[in-house]
């Protein structure tokens, strides 16, 4: 008796996807290097008399044709030495998924290396961290359809679901599954970064403990904003420390780490001319916090007159719209690029289905993402979040708080980079007559890089002297 599918990495993630699997019947291995992942899959794999291989020839004979492989490693060159390790000991037919973060562009590269070999590879991006891998993860598989179709009732079956609707679906041809999973962390950072200045906000603006953090998160996460990524959040600030009996997150470090994930999505957007603002001050905001010593100096050279902020119930209502605000703006962005990408890299993206398969299982799965998979079912070529009806009414009830916030936060000189970031691409977005004119005036005054005219069609260049 052969195995249905065999995962390579039984790291935490692969560990708890094969568990995953193991539980919805499916008949799985695993292979690892390191015998005590191997250890460590049999004990939590004992209900279901789960083993791997310590021996990639024995792991691959032991799955059935065509093979079907997940890699769950880390992105990168270990990627592309496990694939060489594999392409002597596979046969025709055979089919690779890679799950991990992998750039798109790898993710492109290795397909065709791999077609020319006969070998089906498709990248499919997993969200949901541990406990998604475990109980049921969202899935972004693009690439190759067949190999797809031949994994698909196992994905379907492990994926999360909401309403009955399994988180997973077929994303579109070549890296497009990757390039989705890339823009969902894209949007990730930014809605943690828009999570960290309202904290900025709450702490040091309003003077609120980690326990009125707690409550105020927790009466939101009732409402419209509810989300995994509040939910979490709002858990952080009971958490104590055992070392020292203080909060723990008052014992973490204020510099925050990247695995690069948001870095690409901005690289991209620069790259196709699609701005994506918001996302872009969350990849920089990470980036600015390491710069400890430089930030402790400053702190003392320009030290700001800070004004306390008057804790009314009027602006915590407003705050909690901003940050419902900055949650519409940082997903409007992401789909904004994705659409751009779609026509790009000719990925044939659906959007109204992206937004479904990452309503749940997902890190950014949050009610919003509802609204928005209704916006895109009602407007499949909707040109922008904020184009929909449903949107514009809540932007309306919301915009005015949020200004609020952001004047009150610069005011008072907090660093709220993605609160104001969004607020102005907002504002530039709903712009019938940009100053840009400027620009191109500038532009060909200098440079004579010419410019068109509102009154007749060409190509212009004034003598500006
Ligand atoms: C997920 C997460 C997961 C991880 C990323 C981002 O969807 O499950 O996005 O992929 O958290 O690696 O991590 P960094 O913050 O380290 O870039």
């Amino acid at each position: 008796n052969k195995y249905t599918l065999g995962m390579i990495g039984l790291g935490t993630m692969g560990r708890n996807l094969l568990l995953n699997m193991a539980d919805n019947g499916f008949q799985v291995t695993g292979y690892d290097k390191d015998p005590k992942m191997l250890k460590k899959l049999e004990e939590d794999g004992k209900a279901h008399n789960l083993k791997g291989f310590e021996s990639l020839e024995e792991f691959i004979q032991s799955l059935e044709l065509p093979r079907r492989i997940m890699l769950l490693v880390p992105a990168g060159k270990i990627v592309d030495s496990v694939i060489a390790e594999l392409i002597p000991l596979l046969g025709k037919g055979d089919m690779i998924i890679d799950s991990g973060n992998s750039h798109f562009t790898d993710t492109s590269r290795r397909a065709i290396e791999l077609s020319e070999k006969g070998i089906h590879f498709f990248g499919m991006g997993i969200s949901g961290g541990e406990e998604g891998a475990r109980f049921g993860p969202s899935m972004m598989p693009g690439g190759d359809k067949a190999a797809y179709n031949a994994v698909k009732p196992i994905l379907e079956a492990v994926s999360a679901k909401v309403n009955g609707d399994p988180c997973v679906a077929y994303i579109g041809p070549g890296a497009s599954g990757h390039f989705v999973k890339m823009v969902h962390n894209g949007i990730e950072y930014s809605m943690m970064q828009v999570l960290a200045e309202t904290y900025d906000i709450l702490k040091n603006g309003l003077g609120y403990n980690n326990d009125q953090i707690y409550s105020l998160f927790e009466k939101w996460n009732n409402g419209r904003l509810k989300s995994f990524l509040l939910e979490v959040t709002r858990d952080i600030f009971k958490v104590k420390d055992e070392k020292t009996g203080n909060f723990l997150l008052d014992m973490i470090k204020d510099q925050a780490k990247s695995k690069g994930t948001g870095k690409w999505t901005s690289q991209v957007s620069m790259d196709l001319q699609l701005p994506i603002p918001t996302i872009n001050e969350s990849v920089s905001a990470r980036d600015l916090s390491k710069f400890k010593s430089l930030r402790v100096a400053l702190s003392k050279a320009l030290p700001h007159q800070s004004v306390a902020i008057k804790d009314t119930a009027e602006f915590e209502a407003h705050l909690e719209q901003a940050l419902y605000f900055a949650m519409i703006t940082s997903y409007a962005q992401g789909l904004h690029l994705l659409e751009q990408a779609s026509v790009e890299f000719k990925y044939e993206l659906n959007l109204k289905e992206i937004s479904q398969i990452w309503r749940g299982g997902c890190i950014i799965r949050a009610e919003l993402l509802e609204d928005i998979y209704q916006a895109y079912k009602k407007q499949p070529q909707l040109p922008h979040l904020y184009t929909d009806e449903s949107i514009q009414h809540q932007l309306k009830e919301i915009i005015p708080g949020t200004r609020n916030i952001v004047i009150t936060a610069i005011a008072n000189g907090i660093a709220i980079p993605c609160y104001a970031s969004a607020l102005a691409y907002y504002d530039a977005l709903r712009t019938d007559k940009s100053p840009l004119n400027l620009t191109q005036a500038q532009r060909d005054f200098f440079g004579a890089h010419t410019f068109e005219r509102i009154d007749e069609e060409g190509i212009f260049h004034a003598d500006w002297n």
